[in-house]
């Protein structure tokens, strides 16, 4: 038989879900909130709304075997939650489990609470006073965070983005002013590294590691962007990343999971995603995420063998087996409206004639009835390369972009130091 998948998200992320379930031959009824030709033309079924805040009553009314949500915000509002009790099993927690992810003082907490591996010191404040003595504690190396969800870009850290001891303590009070508290942690110097695990609440299958760039210009300069390339090795590891780093990370992935259910009675059934800095003392995390990352996902989606569905069916009935990933290296290139993350053109008409040895997921981008493919405000499309080395798979990423034309721009150096 058959089975159908309802994929939730219209982003170059889900369309690397799409790809996957595809390529399996799975059924694809989607719901997605822009008109992503990519979704659209591997689904036999598409829903669509306006937003997904406004999105569930739709969502009561689809049936389906199994349902795969890609972004945070559906997961935030509930979507898994109304899933399951539609008896649907569902790769995405439940809104209480994805706090992990869209309340980073919890999961901040949680860590403490639980005493897990790779905390860093923090302090979440709601005065000044307790501002300025957090800041003291930690001698105003620190990361100022605010505790919801900003799509990668509310985390400011000093030297970086606040050069002044003024600037880092207006910039935690105007985070009080706005939500009533802020997070005033430790600064973590090292190399990032994304981890994404598949759970069933109690196992953490680790996907092969991806190194991504958040920045939104060359050699890391400007602001974070939601990221603008990642890659991925053969052997699945970092160069800078060792076997037993793994296995930490993987401790941790699968004591949090366990700290969830005992902290709030629900077991987590989804992607649990750790973005990690190596550090002298190992592995330190940076924050967690309750789906895939975007566009890590496209990194490991594009090797995985073993089918999207079985996992997910596995993971509910809490059966999880290690899934299996080709030994290739991968590199994404994200190609993004000019002016992008400040001042994006959105709007703009885009052409894309994609080279054979490139796989080209579509991001945030409009089909409209006419056939033009129109930018938005955020990422435009994410070209991902193969190959036996980074170095392979970045020359196949970065030769195809020539097909593409627009007012779109992307970095020229992902992977490059590796290749
Ligand atoms: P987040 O939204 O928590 O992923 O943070 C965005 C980026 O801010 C991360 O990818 C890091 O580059 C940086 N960052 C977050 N927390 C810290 C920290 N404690 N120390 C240094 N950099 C951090
Ligand atoms: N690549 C970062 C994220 O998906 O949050």
């Amino acid at each position: 038989m058959k089975l159908t998948a309802l994929l939730v998200g219209s982003g170059a992320r889900e369309h690397a879900i799409a790809m996957a379930l595809n390529r399996k031959g799975i059924e694809i009824v989607s719901l997605i909130d822009k008109k992503n030709p990519g979704i659209i033309q591997l689904s036999s079924e598409t829903h669509f709304v306006n937003s997904f805040i406004d999105g569930r009553k739709k969502l009561r009314k689809i049936s389906a075997d199994l349902a795969i949500i890609g972004p945070e915000l559906p997961l935030s509002l509930g979507y898994a939650d109304i899933l399951k009790e539609k008896g649907i099993p569902v790769l995405g927690p439940t809104s209480q489990a994805a706090r992990i992810e869209t309340s980073k003082i919890y999961a901040r907490q949680l860590m403490e609470t639980y005493k897990i591996d790779g905390l860093p010191t923090f302090h979440v404040c709601s005065t000044e006073y307790e501002i300025q003595s957090a800041l003291k504690d930690l001698n105003y190396s620190v990361a100022i965070k605010p505790d919801g969800l900003t799509g990668g870009k509310g985390v400011k850290v000093t030297g970086d983005h606040l050069k002044t001891k003024d600037e880092i303590l207006n910039y935690a009070l105007s985070l009080v002013s706005k939500d009533g508290v802020v997070i005033v942690e430790e600064k973590i110097t090292g190399l990032e590294f994304t981890a994404q695990s598949f759970s069933d609440g109690v196992r953490a299958e680790i996907m092969p590691l991806v190194r991504d760039y958040k920045r939104a210009y060359d050699e890391d300069k400007g602001p974070n962007t939601g990221s603008m390339g990642s890659i991925n090795f053969q052997d699945h590891l970092l160069p800078y990343i060792s076997r037993q780093d793994l296995k930490m990370v993987k401790k941790i992935m699968e004591k949090t999971v366990d700290a969830i259910k005992k902290d709030s009675g629900e077991t987590y059934h989804g992607i649990l995603y750790g973005q990690f800095m190596k550090t002298d003392d190992g592995p330190k995390l940076i924050e967690f995420n309750a789906r895939f990352g975007d566009p890590e996902a496209m990194n490991v989606l594009a090797l995985l063998e073993t089918s999207l569905a079985d996992i997910t069916l596995q993971i509910n009935d809490k059966n999880l087996k290690t899934p299996v990933f080709k030994s290739l290296a991968t590199c994404v290139v994200y190609v993004v409206p000019e002016g992008y993350p400040e001042k994006p053109i959105s709007g703009a008409p885009i052409s894309v004639n994609p080279r054979k040895d490139a796989v080209i997921h579509y991001g945030s981008v409009n089909l409209e009835a006419d056939g033009k493919l129109l930018t938005t405000s955020s990422r435009t499309l994410g070209i991902l390369g193969f190959g036996n080395t980074v170095k392979e798979a970045r020359e196949r990423a970065y030769s195809s972009l020539s097909g593409i034309r627009g007012r779109i721009r992307w970095r020229s150096d992902i992977g490059s130091e590796f290749a």
